[in-house]
C-alpha cells in the first residue's frame, strides 16, 4: 500500500482535477480517491488519530461526491459517501445467520463463577486452571457484521438468533466501522460480532438535542441504540451518535484466530473497534472474581454502561472442546453487575402541566442516595405507568439508577403498606386552572386543553423567552410567574407592552433591574424566522422543522397563510407535523397573537437573502391578481435575490400591479415609484 504521504499527493491531484475539469477523472482515479477517504476515517474514527484537518476532509469527502454524482455507475458498494445516509427501506428483509447467535448464562452471584469453573473441569475430567479472558457485558444491541474478501457486505440484527434483520444501510453509518478491512490480504469471509451502543456522553446530548426538537427523549442508551439501528430512513441513524464494538466470531474463512485475545488483537489490527482497556487475561477463576469486584467497583468511570463482566475460556481450542448447553456456550458465562438501588418513601404525588398542556405525575420522596446522588423527585410518567407499578402515596418504594440514567422508581413494595392504602388515581381537573381534563384514545397522557390556563401560560411563556427561541435575555422563569400571577402578562405580545412602570410596582423591584428585563425585551424584538415559529411553541416543531418552515416561506406572513400542500413541500415535513401547524395557525387566537407580536414590533430578518441575484438590491411590492398565485411569485422574487416590502413607500422600487390593483396602485404614482407587471420582473430576472 503507498504511505499516507504519497495517498495524500495523489488524492490532492485528483482533487485539483476535478476543480479545474480540464480533463475526466478516471474510473481507477476515483477508486484511489475512496481509498484515501476510507483511510482517512480509520484515522479519525478508529485510530483517533485525524491525518487531515476537518477542511481537507471535506474537500477531499465532496470531491467523491462529485465524481459519484456526475459517475453514478462506477459508485463502489462500500463507498466512504455511504455512511451519511439517505436510503429509506419500505421494511427491513430478513436475513439468516450463517452461525446461529447465541446468548450467554449468567447469574448475579459472583460464587457461581467457581461453579462455572467446576462444570468445565467435570466436563474436560480434569482438575487444571484455565486461563480466563474477561471483559465487559456491553449493554448495547449485538449486531453481526458480515465482510468478504475485505470488504463490508452485511449487517444483520440478532433476532431470534437464528434470523436478524438486514440493518446494512444503518450500519453503514456508524462512521469507526471499517467499510474495508485493514489488511493486504484480507480474509474470504469474516463475520464480526459486537455490540451497538451509545456512549453515555453522547446519551446526554442526544436527549437534549431530541428534548430541544420537541421530539420524544430515550429512556437510556441501550434504547437510544437500538431505536436508532431500527430507523428504516438511514439519515436518521446516521444523525445518531452510534458505536460499535467487536467481541466475538460467526463464521470466517481465510483466517485463524488462537484464543480470544488474539481475536481482539486481529480486530484491532483489522482496523474493527474493541475495547481492550477493561479487558484482563485471568489464569484462574480467582483471578476472575477479583477481577469482577474490580470492574464492578470502576464500572461507573467507562465511557458506556455495562451490565456486568463476560468471561469467556481464552483458547479457541479448548472452546471447540467444550461446545454448547442447550443455546449457550459451555466456554462463557456472564456475571452481571447489581444496578444500584435503595429503598425509600413516596410522600406526595403532584401533576405539573406542560406547555402543551401534558399532565405528568411526579413522585415527591424521602430523599435518598443511590448511585452517588440524591434523589427527591422521580417522573411517573402517566396512569398507565401507575397502575402498571401500582404506586401510591406512603408507599415505600424502590429506586434504581442505572448507569447515568434518570434515577426512575422501579416498583412499590406493597407487603410494607398500611391497610387504608388506595390506588393513586391522577386528578380529573387540571391542577392549575380546574378546567376537565381530557385524553385522547390514542395516548397515554393527559391534557389540559383549556387555551387560557395559566399553568400553561407560563410553560409557553418561558419557552417563547427562552435563550434559542426569542432569547430574552434577562427575563428569569421567576419573572414570568411573577407576570403572569399579576395579571400584567397574559400573551407573548404582552410581553412587549411592559413599562418601567409595571415592574416597579412588583415587589423587590429595583430600578436597574427593571431597565435591563425592558432593555432585553426590547433587544429581543429583532429576531430571525426561525427563532421566532420554534418561539410560538406550536407542538413538533422544533429548531430544526422551524428552521426548515422559516426556509420555505421566508415572511411571517406567507407562514402564517400556509396551506396543507404547501406545508407538506417543506423539506422532512410531514402529515404529523403539518395537521399540529395547521390546527395552530388556524385558532384565531393564535392569529391574533401574531398579530399582536408584529405590531408590537418584532421584526424579523430575511430567512434566505440571496444577494447575487438579478433582483439583488431591488425591493418590491404585489398589488392586484397577477398571473401565478402571489406566494410563489414572492418566492420566485426572493429566490432571485428581491426583497419584498409590506407597504408603498419612497423605499419601494417597483410595484408589481396584477388585475384589480386598488389604492396601493394610486400611492406608487402619487410617490412616483415605478409600476411594473409579472412579466416585466420575469424580464427582469431572465435578462438583469
Ligand atoms: S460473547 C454466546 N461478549 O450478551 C454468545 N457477548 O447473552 C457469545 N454481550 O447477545 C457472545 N457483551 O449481545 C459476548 N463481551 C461480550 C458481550 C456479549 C455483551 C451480549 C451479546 C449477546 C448477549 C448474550
Amino acid at each position: 500500500m503507498p504511505s499516507a504521504t504519497d495517498q495524500k499527493k495523489l488524492a490532492t491531484k485528483i482533487l485539483a482535477k476535478i476543480h479545474t475539469s480540464s480533463s475526466r477523472i478516471s474510473q481507477e482515479e476515483y477508486a484511489d480517491l475512496a481509498d484515501w477517504v476510507h483511510e482517512l476515517d480509520y484515522h479519525y474514527h478508529t485510530l483517533d488519530n485525524p491525518l487531515v484537518s476537518d477542511k481537507e476532509y471535506d474537500d477531499f469527502f465532496h470531491g467523491l461526491k462529485q465524481i459519484e454524482s456526475e459517475n453514478p455507475s462506477w459508485i463502489l458498494s462500500n463507498s466512504p459517501t455511504h455512511r451519511v445516509g439517505g436510503a429509506v427501506l419500505p421494511v427491513f428483509t430478513k436475513g439468516t445467520h450463517r452461525l446461529p447467535m447465541l446468548s450467554l448464562a449468567n447469574s448475579y452471584d459472583p460464587e457461581d463463577l467457581i461453579d462455572f469453573d467446576q462444570r468445565i473441569q467435570n466436563f474436560l475430567k480434569t482438575t487444571s486452571k484455565f486461563e480466563y479472558f474477561c471483559e465487559p457485558k456491553f449493554d448495547g444491541l449485538s449486531m453481526e457484521i458480515i465482510y468478504e474478501n475485505g470488504v463490508f457486505t452485511k449487517a444483520l440484527t440478532r433476532g431470534d438468533g437464528v434470523t436478524g434483520e438486514d440493518v446494512t444501510i444503518n450500519v453503514k453509518t456508524i462512521k469507526s466501522i471499517p467499510l474495508r478491512l485493514n489488511s493486504k490480504k484480507p480474509p474470504a469471509l469474516l463475520e464480526v460480532r459486537g455490540e451497538v451502543l451509545i456512549l453515555k456522553e453522547d446519551f446526554k446530548s442526544l436527549n437534549q438535542f431530541q428534548e430541544k426538537e420537541g421530539l420524544p427523549t430515550f429512556a437510556n442508551p441501550r434504547n437510544a441504540a437500538a431505536g436508532s439501528i431500527r430507523q428504516l430512513d438511514s439519515k436518521i441513524s446516521a444523525s445518531r451518535p452510534l458505536k460499535f464494538y467487536g467481541y466475538n466470531l460467526g463464521q470466517y474463512q481465510g483466517i485463524e484466530f488462537s484464543s480470544q485475545s488474539d481475536v481482539y488483537e486481529t480486530f484491532k489490527e483489522l482496523g474493527i473497534p474493541t475495547y481492550s482497556q477493561a479487558t484482563r487475561v485471568c489464569s484462574d477463576i480467582q483471578e476472575v472474581v477479583k477481577f469482577y469486584k474490580d470492574l464492578e467497583e470502576t464500572k461507573s468511570k467507562l465511557p458506556f454502561d455495562i451490565d456486568g463482566l463476560v468471561v469467556k475460556i481464552n483458547s479457541r481450542a479448548l472452546q471447540d472442546e467444550l461446545g454448547l448447553v442447550a443455546k449457550s456456550p459451555r466456554w462463557a458465562t456472564a456475571a452481571k453487575f447489581k444496578p444500584d438501588t435503595a429503598e425509600t418513601v413516596v410522600e406526595e404525588i403532584f401533576c405539573q402541566v406542560g406547555r402543551t398542556g401534558a399532565i405528568t405525575p411526579v413522585a415527591l420522596m424521602t430523599p435518598v442516595k443511590v448511585g452517588g446522588v440524591t434523589v427527591t423527585y422521580a417522573t411517573l410518567h402517566n396512569q398507565e405507568e401507575i397502575d402498571r407499578k401500582d404506586i401510591r402515596v406512603g408507599d415505600t418504594v424502590v429506586i434504581q439508577r442505572a448507569g447515568d440514567v434518570i434515577p426512575e422508581i422501579i416498583r412499590s413494595m406493597p407487603e410494607k403498606r398500611s391497610a387504608s392504602s388506595t390506588p393513586y388515581r391522577l386528578p380529573v381537573h387540571c391542577p392549575a386552572c380546574k378546567s376537565l381534563l381530557h385524553q385522547h384514545p390514542d395516548e397515554a397522557v393527559v391534557r389540559c386543553l383549556n387555551s387560557e390556563c395559566p399553568a400553561i401560560l407560563k410553560e409557553s411563556l418561558k419557552h417563547f423567552a427562552s435563550r434559542r427561541a426569542m432569547n430574552i435575555e434577562k427575563m428569569g422563569d421567576r419573572w414570568i410567574e411573577t407576570f403572569v400571577d399579576s395579571g400584567l402578562v397574559k400573551s407573548f405580545a404582552d410581553f412587549y407592552g411592559l413599562k418601567k412602570a409595571d415592574l416597579l410596582n412588583l415587589d423587590r423591584q429595583g430600578d436597574k433591574s427593571a431597565d435591563n428585563i425592558l432593555k432585553s425585551i426590547e433587544h429581543s424584538k429583532k429576531t430571525t424566522l426561525a427563532r421566532f415559529i420554534y418561539a410560538l411553541g406550536i407542538r413538533y416543531i422544533g429548531e430544526t422543522t422551524a428552521k426548515h418552515l422559516a426556509d420555505h416561506f421566508l415572511t411571517i406572513e406567507r407562514f402564517v397563510g400556509a396551506t396543507e400542500d404547501e406545508l407538506m413541500k417543506v423539506p422532512e415535513i410531514g402529515e404529523k407535523v403539518a395537521q399540529s401547524t395547521l390546527g395552530w395557525l388556524g385558532n384565531p387566537s393564535h392569529r391574533n397573537q401574531v398579530k399582536d407580536l408584529i405590531s408590537a414590533g418584532i421584526m424579523v430578518a430575511q430567512a434566505k437573502v440571496n444577494t447575487s441575484g438579478p433582483l439583488s438590491g431591488k425591493s418590491f411590492l404585489i398589488t392586484g391578481t397577477l398571473p401565478i398565485p402571489r406566494d410563489q411569485a414572492q418566492a420566485q422574487i426572493q429566490e432571485s435575490g428581491g426583497k419584498l416590502l409590506s407597504g408603498v413607500s419612497s423605499k419601494l422600487n417597483f410595484l408589481v400591479a396584477g388585475e384589480d390593483p386598488g389604492s396601493k396602485l394610486e400611492k406608487a404614482n402619487n410617490l412616483g415609484v415605478t409600476v411594473v407587471g409579472w412579466s416585466d420582473v420575469l424580464k427582469m430576472i431572465e435578462n438583469p
